[in-house]
């Protein structure tokens, strides 16, 4: 047999060829190298950070923004509003103008003045200060809402109940008391440990709420924490002002369990109400948005799907897998959200979507027409001298039916996440609600009414403004003065603020 040596000897072009091809598997295994040494300081850069903040609760996102670009980026495209999907998405949507049915049922609160449907975090900030319902804050004149009102809006919220020592010390006091520190928007502080970058619950009330259940957050899987992070906020709340004197303070209504029927029981017990109705004289209640428990009844919860599987799903780029936190409407972008676990083409999914909220939605908007019918023929029934007496039952029932639709209604979401439970709770706020028209006609004819009462003209927006005795240009004139005074000076001091903290480090 020949050796290599002999047959190059004979066919010089062999030994070029072998001399090449080493070369090329010699520059193929270094580029390879190369790689891999190039995706492991990314995977560092990722996750372990230094972040060198001082020692505060760092609330600038784009602070945090300089050592995970790709996070903060996909964070600042909450900012777009341009996606509606049939209900939702992120276009701000005049609830009130969408549907009146809403201001009288809402008569005597502050929702019937001003409710739009949500936009992105981006916006968390901007809305709350443009919201009739904070008011105009001028001088010495109050907002009609707390401080406990910003703490589901910003991470200046966890730096300021650091600084301030407590959360009583954060939630009392007047909403615009607070104004020229909470300027940033939803972000970085309010869901991650700067040290560690692992998620983190900044909220107390969260916190406490497990406390009360004896169960322990320090527990729960990573999987649950990608959706109990959202739950600081999407949840249902109240202001409990007995807890420490003199302070709105923030509590979530679970020591019984999360369902509606528990929160329900929960504050009939204590006898809470939010308002009491001026049309029927019910005592209210307000859902604010249990979107986290509601969800807790979905299958997808009943199979470990977390929040963050649908709405921060992953997201590639330059060969670096990351969180998008671009928080907004799956439906905006169903083949990262829903195709990574369903196989369905994008049009059936989204169809799924609108099917199951198109169904609750017929459901909701008879439910809501019955309330109003009910608070009508409630006055009625008190103007023609009903007594306490003959109105107690009746008010409970409507205050119950009330309540059941609100927490369908004000569950972003829900009809998709829950259909099934919020089925369920529409139509028991439905039997509830017959009960009490069934008792009011009897009332009725007692006092010697005898034919229907009439359901107001509400077809517009201003007509039911009007019908419920709201004098909204006033409201408006006054919230221009606030937003064209007012705000500025409270953009200015903060940013005094932030740019001497630069100049501290
Ligand atoms: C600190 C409180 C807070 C936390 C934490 C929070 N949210 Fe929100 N979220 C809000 C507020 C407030 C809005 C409404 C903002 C507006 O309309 O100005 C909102 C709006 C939204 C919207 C509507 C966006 C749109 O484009 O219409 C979605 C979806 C959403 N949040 C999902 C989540 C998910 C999922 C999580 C957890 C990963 C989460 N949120 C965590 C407070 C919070
Ligand atoms: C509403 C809550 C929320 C906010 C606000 C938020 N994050 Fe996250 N972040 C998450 C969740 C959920 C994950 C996924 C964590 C996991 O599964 O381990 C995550 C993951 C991360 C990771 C790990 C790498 C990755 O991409 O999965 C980094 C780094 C990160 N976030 C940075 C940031 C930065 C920087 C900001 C602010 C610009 C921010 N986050 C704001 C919830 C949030
Ligand atoms: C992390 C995986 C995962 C993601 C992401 C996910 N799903 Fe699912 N989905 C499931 C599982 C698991 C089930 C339960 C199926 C079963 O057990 O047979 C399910 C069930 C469903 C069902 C039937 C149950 C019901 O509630 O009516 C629908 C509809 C559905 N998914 C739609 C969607 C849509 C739309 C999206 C995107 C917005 C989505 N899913 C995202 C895993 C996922
Ligand atoms: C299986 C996927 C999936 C999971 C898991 C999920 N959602 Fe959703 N979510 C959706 C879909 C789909 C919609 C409807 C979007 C639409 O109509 O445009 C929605 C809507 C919402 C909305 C209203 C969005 C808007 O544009 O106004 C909020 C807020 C929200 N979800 C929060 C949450 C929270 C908080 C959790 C966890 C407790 C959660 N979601 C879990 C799929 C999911």
């Amino acid at each position: 047999m020949k050796s290599v040596r002999e047959i190059i000897k004979e066919k010089p072009i062999i030994g070029w060829l072998l001399f090449i091809g080493t070369m090329i598997i010699v520059f193929l295994i270094g580029l390879l190298a190369s790689s891999i040494v190039e995706r492991r300081t990314e995977a560092v850069f990722a996750y372990s950070p230094e972040l060198e903040f001082e020692d505060r609760i760092e609330p600038r996102n784009e602070e945090w923004g300089k050592y995970f670009p790709r996070q903060y980026q996909s964070l600042i495209e909450t900012k777009d509003t341009s996606f509606r999907s049939k209900y939702n998405g992120s276009s701000m949507i005049d609830m009130l103008e969408e549907d009146p049915r809403l201001v009288v049922l809402w008569a005597g609160y502050g929702f019937s003045k001003d409710y739009n449907q949500s936009r992105g975090h981006y916006y968390a900030v901007e809305d709350l200060r443009n919201t009739l319902r904070t008011g105009a804050p001028i001088g010495d004149k109050e907002s009609p809402m707390p401080n406990t009102c910003w703490t589901c809006k910003s991470p200046d919220v966890p730096r300021l109940i650091d600084e301030l020592g407590s959360p009583e010390e954060f939630y009392k006091g007047s909403w615009e008391e607070h104004g020229d520190e909470i300027v940033n928007a939803i972000g970085c502080a309010d869901c991650h440990d700067p040290k560690t970058m692992q998620l983190k619950i900044t909220r107390p009330a969260l916190l406490e709420a497990f406390d009360n259940m004896d169960k322990d957050i320090n527990q729960v899987s990573h999987q649950q924490m990608r959706s109990l992070v959202c739950a600081q906020c999407h949840v249902e709340y109240y202001f409990n002002k007995d807890m420490v004197k003199g302070v709105p303070y923030l509590k979530f209504p679970w020591d019984n369990g999360m369902t509606v029927d528990a929160a329900e029981e929960y504050y009939d017990n204590m006898g809470f109400k939010d308002w009491t109705h001026p049309l029927s004289k019910a005592p209210m209640l307000k859902a604010q948005h249990p979107g986290y428990e509601l969800y807790q009844t979905s299958v997808h919860a009943k199979r470990g799907v977390s929040c963050a599987d649908c709405h921060m799903p992953y997201k590639s780029e330059g060969g670096q897998k990351f969180t998008d936190h671009h928080i907004q409407s799956p439906l905006n972008n169903v083949a990262n959200s829903c195709q990574v676990c369903h196989r369905q083409d994008a049009n059936e999914l989204i169809s799924d979507v609108y099917e199951r909220q198109d169904k609750i939605i017929q459901n909701r908007d008879e439910l809501e027409k019955q309330i109003v019918h009910a608070h009508v023929e409630a006055k009625k029934a008190w103007d023609l001298g009903a007594t306490e007496n003959q109105m107690n039952e009746i008010l409970q029932h409507i205050r119950h039916a009330q309540w059941r639709w609100d927490y369908a209604a004000a569950s972003h979401g829900g009809s998709f996440h829950a259909p099934v439970e919020v089925s369920r709770i529409i139509s028991t706020g439905m039997t509830k609600i017959q009960e009490a028209r069934i008792k009011l006609a009897r009332v009725l004819a007692d006092l010697g009414h005898n034919e229907p009462v009439p359901y107001p003209d509400i077809s517009t927006k201003e007509k039911a403004q009007e019908f419920v005795g709201l004098e909204m240009e006033k409201l408006n004139e006054e919230k221009q003065e606030f937003l064209e005074k007012v705000v500025p000076q409270w953009i200015k001091k903060a940013e005094k603020r932030e740019s001497s903290w630069d100049k501290e480090s």
